[in-house]
Formats: structure tokens, C-alpha cells, sequence
């Protein structure tokens, strides 16, 4: 009963501990599945010795100590014992390891550092460094099928998170050291560490050259680079309603014109009106859609008023609409315009609701006369 109490609390902290840190294999259930049977909080104080050598919370500054943060519970508690029966052999280590005298001890100390916030890497120095990364990335993910090296991840995971599988522990690797990685791959290699079971180690780093261990170290002791950043979204259509929408892009794609009428601009001017600004969204958003699309914009006028003023007055019509779509980031080379005057009326001049009709800029999407004319040619 009393055990389990600790356990709660003990869970409790390591949510609390985790909610704020950023790195992947922090989530509450991955610090839960890390930590084991021990109780971490009891740990922290058991944990003092170590802490000199291994880092206040298991991040070690200087790189001939193992980084133990967010390592496997099972994995650190299975050193420290090997250590203490000689499976494991260091100097310094070894010594220290005798201080440890019953387990409940040991198992607390090595599910605090489990639960600290998981090791981290350092970033990517230079050009050099940048070059060894992506050889190590490069054994690390498929191995080398001529010297016969498996490939790590199959066993340590994805960029060295660890992982238990099928009843073997596999350590955490991701953010070590460079330097102890290095050595502990250079001691399997010469049989000085021999504690890995059925010496999987042992086979795989008989395959690695010295430049070999230097990249795979290299890889797994840096920062993995940022992911680029998605591309950024085609410009949104506005909120318009869906028959809109469907109106406006069914008459571009029937190669008909989409109207923008004398309403749509004030008295006289070239100067847009607010209630056009729909219509002309969905036109940008049609382009933003079809890469091969460009624009035709004429503009027209009724016959009212000189020819000269209307030619001039339809242009600055286009050119508006098309400044309008240009702002909205469609490429002004996919727009052209024109300014016809009074011709092609679609209304009767001599009617006020026809001559209404007249006055316009007309849209077309030009796709498909491109199409045609590639076909001619
Ligand atoms: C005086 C420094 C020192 C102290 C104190 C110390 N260690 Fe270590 N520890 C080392 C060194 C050095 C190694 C690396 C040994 C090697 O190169 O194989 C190591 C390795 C380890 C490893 C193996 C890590 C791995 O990734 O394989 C574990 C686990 C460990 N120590 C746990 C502890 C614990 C628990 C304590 C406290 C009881 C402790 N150490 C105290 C120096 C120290
Ligand atoms: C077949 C599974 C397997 C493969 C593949 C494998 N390892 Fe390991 N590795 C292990 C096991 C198991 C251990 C832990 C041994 C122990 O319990 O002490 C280990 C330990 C290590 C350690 C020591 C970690 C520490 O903290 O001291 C390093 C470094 C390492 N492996 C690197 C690699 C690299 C690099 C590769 C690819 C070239 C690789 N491993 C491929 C199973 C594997």
C-alpha cells in the first residue's frame, strides 16, 4: 500500500517534470515507461555522488561521462550491477559502483535519471562535421551491405531513442557524447566491453572502420537538422458562400467572362467598390488553383461620351481589377488587359438598363485558347 502511495506520487512529479519539456520521448506515458520500478523522487537525493560526474540531472558536461538523462531505467540499473560483478569493467565506474549497496537504492537512482528531460544533442558545427553526419545517418539507417554492418536503427530506434523490444533493452544513443560514444563503440570492437547480450555489439562493430564509429558518433551526438517548413498555403479564397464559389469558377472554366459591372466602381472613376471584392477573391483563388491559367481583362464602356474618354476610361477599369489580383499575389505577367470603348455591347444603348449592362470589365480565363494554339502550332 505504502509502495504504491510513493509510486503516485512519484508519477505525479514526473507529469509535472514532463509538461515542461519540449523534446520527443518526454510525453507522460513515455517518462512513465521509462522509469521502471524505482521512485525517482527518493532517487534524486540517493543520487548525489553521481551527480558529480554525471550531471545535476543526468546531463554530464564533460563528454568521458555518459549522459544517463532520460536513459532507460532497466538499461542504467543493468550497467551499474555489471559494473559491480566485473561483466562491465572501468576504473573510475567501477569503484563507484561498489558504493551501491542494495537495490531498492540503485533502482531509485536509476529511475530519477530516467525521468529527467531525455539527452539532447549540440548542433552541427561545420562543413565537416555536416559531411560525417550524413555519412553516420547514412550507416545508421541501412547499414552497409558489403562489409555485412546491420543497421542500427533497427535495434536503438529512430535517431538513437532506444526502444525495448522482443525482452532486449536497447539504450538510448541520441544526444550522447561524441566522445564516449566513440570509445564504447572502439571497447566492443576490442572486446574491452562485453557485457552486450549474445555480443550483438560485438558483431556489428567488428564491421566499422575508425571512420566509420566517427560518423555514426558524429550522427548520433547532433542535433537532428530542423524540418524545412511546410510551403506556404495558396492564397485562401474569402468567405464567400459556396454557390458563389461554384459561379464564379464554372464560368472561368466554361470559358466564359466573368462580369464585373459600373456598380462595381464609383461614378464615373476607376476606383473599385467593397462589393466586388468577393467576386475578385474567387477569381485569385481560381488562378492560385490552376497554374497554367492567365487572365484576359477588357474593360468597356456604353456609347455615351467620347470614343477617345472611353477607351481610356474601360483601361483604367481593367487595370484596376487587375491591380486588385496583383496585390492579392497573382504574377502580373498571367494578367492582360485592354480597354475596348463601347464595343462588343452585350445590352441595348438605347435603353438606361442596357447601357448599364454595357458598362463592364470583362474576365476570361485564357487556359484553354493556350491549349488550343500549342495543339495548331
Ligand atoms: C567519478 C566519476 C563518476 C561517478 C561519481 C559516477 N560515474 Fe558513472 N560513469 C563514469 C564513467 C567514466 C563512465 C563511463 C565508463 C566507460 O567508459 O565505460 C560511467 C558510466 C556509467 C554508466 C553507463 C552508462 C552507459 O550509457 O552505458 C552508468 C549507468 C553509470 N555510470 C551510473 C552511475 C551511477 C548510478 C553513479 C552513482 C552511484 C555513477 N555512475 C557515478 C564516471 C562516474
Ligand atoms: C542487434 C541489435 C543491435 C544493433 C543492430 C546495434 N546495437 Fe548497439 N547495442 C545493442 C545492445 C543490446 C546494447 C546494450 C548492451 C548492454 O546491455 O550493455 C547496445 C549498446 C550500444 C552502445 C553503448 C551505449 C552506451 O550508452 O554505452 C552504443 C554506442 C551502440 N550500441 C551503438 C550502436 C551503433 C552505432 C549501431 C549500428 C552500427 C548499433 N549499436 C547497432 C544492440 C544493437
Amino acid at each position: 500500500m505504502l509502495h504504491s502511495n510513493k509510486n503516485i506520487v512519484a508519477i505525479l512529479t514526473i507529469v509535472l517534470l514532463a509538461a515542461t519539456t519540449a523534446y520527443a520521448g518526454d510525453s507522460p506515458s513515455e517518462v512513465n515507461q521509462r522509469i521502471g520500478i524505482g521512485d525517482p523522487v527518493a532517487g534524486k537525493d540517493k543520487s548525489a555522488l553521481c551527480q558529480g560526474c554525471h550531471g545535476e540531472d543526468g546531463n554530464s558536461v564533460a563528454a568521458n561521462f555518459p549522459k544517463l538523462s532520460g536513459q532507460w531505467f532497466d538499461y542504467i540499473q543493468k550497467q551499474v550491477r555489471e559494473f559491480q560483478n566485473g561483466a562491465r569493467f572501468n576504473e573510475t565506474m567501477t569503484d563507484v559502483a561498489m558504493s551501491v549497496d542494495n537495490f531498492q537504492d540503485l533502482f531509485d537512482i536509476s529511475a530519477y535519471f530516467a525521468s529527467q528531460k531525455t539527452m539532447g544533442g549540440t548542433p552541427i558545427a561545420n562543413e565537416a562535421e555536416q559531411q560525417l553526419y550524413l555519412e553516420g545517418q547514412k550507416l545508421y539507417l541501412e547499414g552497409n551491405e558489403r562489409t555485412g554492418a546491420f543497421r542500427c536503427i533497427k535495434c536503438h530506434g529512430e535517431y538513437g531513442k532506444g526502444q525495448p523490444l522482443n525482452n532486449n533493452l536497447f539504450p538510448v544513443l541520441g544526444g550522447q557524447h561524441k566522445e564516449y560514444l566513440i570509445k564504447q563503440l572502439t571497447d566492443f570492437k576490442m572486446e574491452e566491453r562485453e557485457n552486450d547480450r549474445s555480443g550483438m555489439m560485438l558483431r556489428i562493430t567488428t564491421r566499422l572502420t575508425d571512420h566509420d564509429i566517427e560518423a555514426l558518433a558524429t550522427y548520433l551526438s547532433r542535433e537532428p537538422p530542423p524540418v524545412p517548413a511546410p510551403a506556404p498555403e495558396p492564397t485562401p479564397v474569402s468567405d464567400v458562400s459556396d454557390t458563389t464559389v461554384s459561379e464564379v469558377w464554372q464560368t472561368l472554366m466554361e470559358d466564359k467572362p466573368v462580369h464585373i459591372e459600373d456598380t462595381n466602381f464609383e461614378i464615373g472613376s476607376a476606383k473599385l467598390k467593397s462589393n466586388v471584392f468577393k467576386t475578385l477573391d474567387e477569381v485569385v483563388g481560381f488562378v492560385s488553383q490552376k497554374s497554367d491559367a492567365k487572365l484576359a481583362l477588357v474593360g468597356y464602356t456604353d456609347t455615351t461620351g467620347s470614343a477617345k474618354t472611353n477607351r481610356q476610361l474601360s483601361l483604367a477599369r481593367a487595370e484596376s481589377v487587375k491591380k486588385y489580383i496583383v496585390k492579392k499575389g497573382v504574377s502580373a505577367d498571367r494578367i492582360t488587359t485592354q480597354g475596348e470603348g463601347s464595343a462588343n455591347p452585350v445590352g441595348d444603348n438605347n435603353t438606361k438598363a442596357g447601357r448599364a449592362k454595357n458598362r463592364r470589365v470583362d474576365i476570361r480565363s485564357v487556359m484553354k485558347e493556350e491549349k488550343k494554339i500549342k495543339v495548331n502550332l
